[in-house]
C-alpha cells in the first residue's frame, strides 16, 4: 500500500472539515476526488502531501507512520516522495522553464541525470524548443505541463494535483488530463487528482466523492 488514510479527520477550531475517512492507495494506481467548493478536498490533499497533520487518525505513506516524524522528515518526504500540482502553475518568473523545473532538486547536488530527465521529461510534454523561455512567454497550459514535469523531477511515488485545470480552457484542460494519465502509467507514479470537472474525474478508474466532510 502506497498510502493508507485511517479514521482521518480534521478540524479548524469547532468546524469538522474532514469526518472519519478512510482511503487507500496502492502504487501506480489512479484517482480523482470531487465535490462541492468547500467539502474538503484541497484540505484531504494536503494531508496526503503531508503539507498539514489530521486533528485524529493516522496516515501511513510507503510504510511510515507520518505522525511519528519531525518537521525536516516530513520535508524531505514532500520533496523526494510527492509531486504537487495546483490551478495556478507557481513557477518562478525570472527563472527559465528548465530552471524551474530543476527546483526541487536544488536541495540536494543537481546532477547530469536530474538535467538529462527534465530535457527528457520537457520534450515527452512538448516542451522541448521552450528550454530557455520564461514562464511570462509561455500559454497557459504550457505553464502548467512545465509544473507538471517539475512535480515529476524527483521521480516521486505520489503526484498530487489540486484542481489542476480549473485556471484552462477546454481544450487545453483536455490535453492537461490526458497528459496526466499517460505520465501516470509511463512513469508508475500513483495520481490523485482534484476536480470540479466530471470529463477529467470520468477518465480515472477510480472517482471518490466528499460530501459534509465524508468521503463516498
Ligand atoms: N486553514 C483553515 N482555517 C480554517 N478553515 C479552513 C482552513 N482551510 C480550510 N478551511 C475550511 O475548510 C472547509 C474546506 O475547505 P477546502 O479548501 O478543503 O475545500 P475544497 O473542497 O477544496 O473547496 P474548493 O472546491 O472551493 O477548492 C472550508 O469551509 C474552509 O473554509
Ligand atoms: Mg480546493
Amino acid at each position: 500500500m502506497l498510502l493508507e488514510l485511517t479514521h482521518v479527520s480534521k478540524s479548524y477550531g469547532a468546524v469538522e472539515v474532514l469526518r472519519d475517512v478512510n482511503l487507500q492507495l496502492t502504487a501506480g494506481e489512479r484517482m480523482a476526488i470531487i465535490g462541492p467548493s468547500g467539502s474538503g478536498k484541497s484540505t484531504l490533499l494536503n494531508l496526503m502531501g503531508a503539507l498539514d497533520v489530521p486533528t485524529r487518525g493516522t496516515m501511513n505513506l510507503d510504510g511510515r507512520d507520518l505522525s511519528h516524524l519531525t518537521e525536516n522528515e516530513l520535508a524531505g518526504i514532500r520533496n523526494r516522495q510527492i509531486g504537487f500540482i495546483f490551478q495556478l502553475h507557481h513557477l518562478l518568473p525570472q527563472c527559465t522553464v528548465l530552471e524551474n523545473v530543476l527546483i526541487p532538486t536544488l536541495t540536494g547536488h543537481t546532477t547530469d541525470a536530474d538535467y538529462a530527465r527534465a530535457e527528457r521529461l520537457l520534450e515527452r510534454v512538448g516542451l522541448k524548443h521552450r528550454l530557455t523561455h520564461r514562464p511570462g512567454e509561455l500559454s497557459g497550459g504550457e505553464c502548467q505541463r512545465v509544473a507538471v514535469v517539475r512535480a515529476l523531477i524527483n521521480q516521486p511515488k505520489l503526484l498530487l494535483a489540486d484542481e489542476p485545470t480549473g485556471s484552462l480552457d477546454h481544450a487545453s484542460a483536455t490535453n492537461l488530463g490526458q497528459l496526466l494519465t499517460e505520465l501516470n502509467k509511463e512513469e508508475g507514479v500513483a495520481l490523485v487528482l482534484v476536480t470540479h470537472s466530471l470529463e477529467l474525474a470520468r477518465q480515472m478508474p477510480r472517482v471518490l466523492e466528499l460530501r459534509d466532510g465524508e468521503l463516498h
